[in-house]
């Protein structure tokens, strides 16, 4: 039982809904707040409960004054706003939505206020950035994106859901859909990578994993797919600058996962801070309403980013605060997150005719519906019993562990160091980040409790019984010389080594323990703090002396295992040449060292993939696999005189501990019709005596077309899971909207009749061939 809706809570419930029927439909909410509303049960789609919604949303907003329902398009920063200006603007009904409140106890409070103190008793929203988990932290989603796994994706953000409605959080500001094609931009962490195909796969299972099969199933929250659009490109990846993309490039690259998580359902979108080309995203009409609704239909709500809608005039986009408000409101955007330019202007705006009546009501209107289909307008409150029970549940964790052992990739592994052999003797386990919480954890842990994380270093002591020592120091030590936005609510441990001789005799003592020991794992990457949000780089290298540390173990001679905590591909040049053996497992969250453990020593295959393409170094960003072909494709890797341009890894790269043969390429047919299928066949082979993972990749090319198209690009995948020497037929099936693409030419979707090539295998650089055309002489329009 509801401890908030025993007693009193529950007596003012059935008050008001006696209230309600006594005084009949037509009784205003101000005198008695809204009908009671079951919390939906079915699908909110359906005729009737689409009715019903439209009924009771209408009627409120029919009741509301300006300054109500400029309140509901108004989001405020719990950690920044002053609590009495907070507490006052609930009471008269001029908050929508709170962001940065996760103790349900205050939650609780302050909804409270909102709905029995406030004149029509609306609930506030509450959100929150759940990236990758709540208290309980999954891999960051780059490693997700790694598992090739939709459906481990969908549970994992499933997990999150859960953990987070029964904390009070009704709304996660995920996921992060922008396509990265620049490691050197931190926010590359947040995203599925740089293929729009993988992406929208990704974007699509996050969505119905956090909103569940329809907006307010039980235990599930909307989703905010984010951020609208091209935030990726910033010029140089340098965070938050402008993005200049053509809009073939915005249509067929950038757009599709925002796309399929319209497609997918979306409660809601977030548009994002940066300028593109010349319009900032949060006054871009062209994308928030002519694309996001007029072309896709879009119905929820689009919240600003932070102050980015008074960040219209810092863009020098608009002159005054009063113009940026009229700006982001008539673009599409309905809720102001932060800054206060909707509660400051609106209202004179409306008198002077810069804004409509209607566009406010259509801004308030998605935004009552969503509460309303979360079921908030019956039951806002969240049961602290439940919470209690629910936060950090062993089933999150497991979760938790699982999705990082999906997520893990071999990057390489010569010598048959890799899996380790559990009657080592001792074992040194090497690095900055083998023993710290909230570097296992990633960026934007902000709800975690960084204790309950099992790092590296204890995975593996829980994994190894008495048989084994465990040898373990840091070695060097690596922090990010500036300080990151989020310091004062989520900070990697401060070096605490003062002296040169320190650190020295440190660096000695961890190479002492590498030389004692029968192997070594050395634990290097960046600290969380260096990649996310504000955290780009110009150089891509191992930060501080780790690249030292890692030398001088290889040059003990003994077995050496680079593994990876990171965000972002790094530049280890020196380690793909030199270390026998290199797992990334990303940040892989709270049980991250036990799914290490795991994979360390072959009680899990690694069988994850590469979402994006691997550098040898800085200089080559942006870096992607699906770019154009040139008049000199032969020379691809050429293209500079000083390394090779290719990457060090490719797209859709990762080993396995088993060996795999993909072969027998079948197409069933030559031709494709304009409405029909073409099914593309290949077996699958475990060639080895392990079981293990392969991931089966098709790519594309169109020979010509109405305008260029990439040299090839992702169109299927498939992961499996083979026993030893067993083999299996895969079938990926391309239909002509796979084919197709936004032509610059006709300015829609087409596919084009002519050749197309086809490659089968386990990455981007797939040598499996076969060709198909697609019939008929006029391009076929498509559906997006
Ligand atoms: C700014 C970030 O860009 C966005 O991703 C995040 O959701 C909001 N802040 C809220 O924290």
């Amino acid at each position: 039982m509801n401890r908030l809706r025993g007693a009193k809570g529950g007596f003012l419930c059935v008050l008001l809904a006696l209230q309600f029927c006594a005084a009949g439909l037509h009784e205003s909410f101000a005198q008695t707040g809204p009908a009671p509303i079951p919390r939906a049960t079915q699908p909110g789609d359906s005729v009737a409960a689409t009715a019903e919604r439209t009924r009771f949303v209408e009627k409120l907003l029919g009741e509301m004054t300006l300054a109500e329902k400029i309140g509901q398009l108004s989001q405020l920063s719990y950690k920044d706003m002053p609590r009495d200006v907070t507490e006052a603007r609930i009471r008269s009904g001029e908050v929508g939505s709170l962001l940065f409140v996760t103790d349900p106890t205050e939650m609780n409070r302050l909804q409270r206020m909102a709905v029995t103190e406030s004149r029509l008793h609306i609930p506030l929203i509450y959100g929150f950035d759940v990236i990758h988990g709540l208290r309980t932290i999954d891999p960051v989603p780059l490693a997700l994106a790694s598992s090739w796994d939709p459906a481990v994706v969908e549970r994992t953000m499933g997990m999150a859901a859960k953990e987070a409605r029964a904390d009070g959080i009704d709304w996660a500001f995920s996921p992060m859909v922008d396509i990265a094609r620049d490691a050197r931009w931190g926010r590359i962490m947040e995203g599925a990578g740089e293929d729009p195909y993988l992406g929208s796969a990704m974007a699509a299972a996050e969505v119905r994993g956090f909103q569940g099969p329809y907006v307010g199933s039980p235990d599930h929250i909307l989703a905010c797919v984010k951020h609208f659009a091209g935030y990726g490109a910033a010029v140089g990846g340098r965070d938050y600058e402008e993005s200049d993309i053509s809009e073939m490039t915005l249509r067929n690259v950038y757009l599709p996962p925002f796309h399929a998580a319209v497609e997918a359902g979306v409660a809601t979108l977030m548009a994002a801070y940066e300028d593109i080309n010349d319009v900032p995203a949060s006054g871009n009409r062209f994308l928030l309403h002519d694309v996001l609704r007029d072309e896709w239909g879009f119905r929820g709500f689009v919240v600003s980013d932070w102050d980015t809608v008074h960040d219209l005039t810092t863009h020098g986009y608009t002159a005054t605060p009063l113009q940026a408000a009229v700006a982001a409101l008539n673009a599409g955007v309905d809720m102001e997150m932060t800054s206060q330019e909707y509660h400051n202007h609106l209202g004179e705006t409306l008198k002077q005719g810069l804004v409509s009546g209607k566009t406010i009501d259509d801004a308030v209107r998605p935004i009552l519906e969503m509460k309303y289909r979360l079921g908030l307008f019956a039951d806002p409150y969240v049961s602290l019993e439940k919470a209690k029970e629910t936060l950090g549940a062993p089933e999150f964790h497991v979760a938790s562990r699982e999705a990082a052992e999906r997520s893990a990739v071999l990057l390489k592994n010569s010598d048959g160091v890799l899996p380790l052999n559990k009657s080592i003797k001792k074992l040194a386990v090497i690095g900055p980040l083998a023993d710290s919480k909230q570097d296992t954890l990633g960026s934007w842990s902000l709800g975690s409790h960084p204790e309950e994380t099992i790092t590296v270093l204890e995975g593996l002591h829980r994994k190894l019984g008495a048989g084994t020592e465990i040898l373990s120091t840091k070695g060097v030590e690596i922090a990010r010389p500036n300080a990151s936005i989020f310091d004062e609510q989520f900070a990697s441990p401060k070096p605490v080594l003062k002296t040169d001789e320190e650190r020295d005799a440190e660096f000695k003592r961890a190479i002492e323990m590498v030389k004692e020991a029968d192997a070594a794992v050395l634990v290097l990457g960046e600290t969380q703090d260096m990649s996310g949000e504000h955290a780009s780089r110009a150089t891509l290298t191992l930060p501080g002396k780790q690249e030292q540390l890692l030398e001088a173990a290889v040059a003990t001679g003994k077995p050496v295992v680079l593994l990876l905590l990171n965000g972002r591909p790094l530049d280890i040049n020196w380690a793909a040449g030199h270390v026998a053996s290199i797992l990334e497992i990303w940040y892989p969250g709270s049980d991250g060292g036990l799914a290490a453990a795991n994979l360390l020593f072959g009680d899990v295959d690694p069988g994850g993939k590469l979402p994006v393409s691997w550098p040898r170094s800085a200089g080559q960003e942006p870096l992607y696999y699906n770019h154009m072909l040139t008049q000199d494709p032969d020379g691809v890797a050429t293209r500079y005189w000083d390394m090779p341009s290719t990457p060090l890894y490719p797209f859709g790269y990762g080993l396995s501990y088993a060996k795999f043969e993909v072969g027998n390429l079948r197409l069933d047919n030559t031709e494709m019709s304009a409405n029909g299928t073409m099914n593309i066949d290949v077996d699958v082979q475990n060639t080895s005596g392990v079981a293990g993972d392969e991931v089966v990749q098709l790519y594309v090319h169109q020979r010509a077309g109405s305008a260029s198209r990439p040299v090839r690009e992702l169109k299927g995948f498939r992961r499996v899971s083979l026993q030893a020497g067993e083999k299996q037929t895969v079938r990926l099936t391309l239909t002509p909207r796979d084919i197709a693409f936004w032509s610059p030419a006709t300015k829609r979707w087409q596919a084009e009749p002519g050749v197309f090539d086809v490659w089968v295998g386990d990455d981007s650089a797939a040598t499996l061939h076969n060709t198909f055309s697609l019939g008929g002489s006029h391009a076929i329009e498509v559906a997006e």
